[in-house]
């Protein structure tokens, strides 16, 4: 239906408005795209700014993925419908219609977009990334492994879903290929970590 269109457009522009480099603009930080790790992403602008302009972006880059799932979920959208909205708005987050298609890739978009699934999800995803986070001290290694368990653990708490966060889980660990070779070869930056793009 038209209602469906409409929200699959508005998840994909909610998503594409970059609030890594909107953020930035306004702390004065430079483009994230162009600095460290050089992904316009929460973790990137952490190394950049610290904590606060983080804290902005990481709740912005969430509420794009929970916000029109959730809105798409009361206006009836059907399940199916519901998954590709997700997916939208991680699109746009990945490829911005706003910032030359330079995005980035989408792992808070994608929390945020399978928050309304429910929180013993939400905690599992979470609690695996801040895991493997404090462990590791690697952003990209702990946002991967999470994605790899999410349609693990949407089988066992919303079987349903397992499929479009199997296919959001693919999306995004394909985005992260190039910190997979600096994993692989012991390059990758760090949070914790001003070293520069490679
Ligand atoms: O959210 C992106 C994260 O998984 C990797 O970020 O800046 O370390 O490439 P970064």
């Amino acid at each position: 239906t038209a209602l469906t269109i409409l929200m699959f457009a508005i998840a994909y522009l909610l998503g594409s408005i970059s609030s890594a480099i909107l953020v930035c603009k306004l702390f004065n930080l430079g483009d994230p795209r162009l600095q460290g790790s050089g992904n316009p992403g929460a973790t990137n602008v952490f190394r950049l700014g610290g904590k606060t302009p983080a804290l902005f972006v990481l709740i912005f880059d969430v509420l794009k993925g929970t916000v029109p799932v959730w809105f798409s979920y009361y206006l009836g959208l059907q399940p199916v419908y519901l998954a590709f909205v997700a997916i939208f708005a991680c699109l746009g987050h990945m490829y911005p219609l706003f910032f030359q298609f330079k995005g980035g890739k989408a792992v808070a978009t994608a929390l945020g977009a399978t928050l309304p699934l429910g929180a013993d999800l939400a905690a599992m995803l979470l609690s695996t990334w801040i895991l493997i986070s404090y462990l590791t001290n690697y952003s990209s290694l702990a946002s991967i492994t999470t994605f790899i368990l999410a349609p693990i653990f949407t089988w066992i708490v919303k079987p349903d879903y397992a499929i479009p966060v199997a296919i959001l889980s693919t999306l995004i660990i394909v985005r992260h290929r190039k910190n997979i070779v600096r994993l692989i070869f012991k390059q990758e930056t760090k949070i914790r970590d001003k070293k520069q793009i490679k």
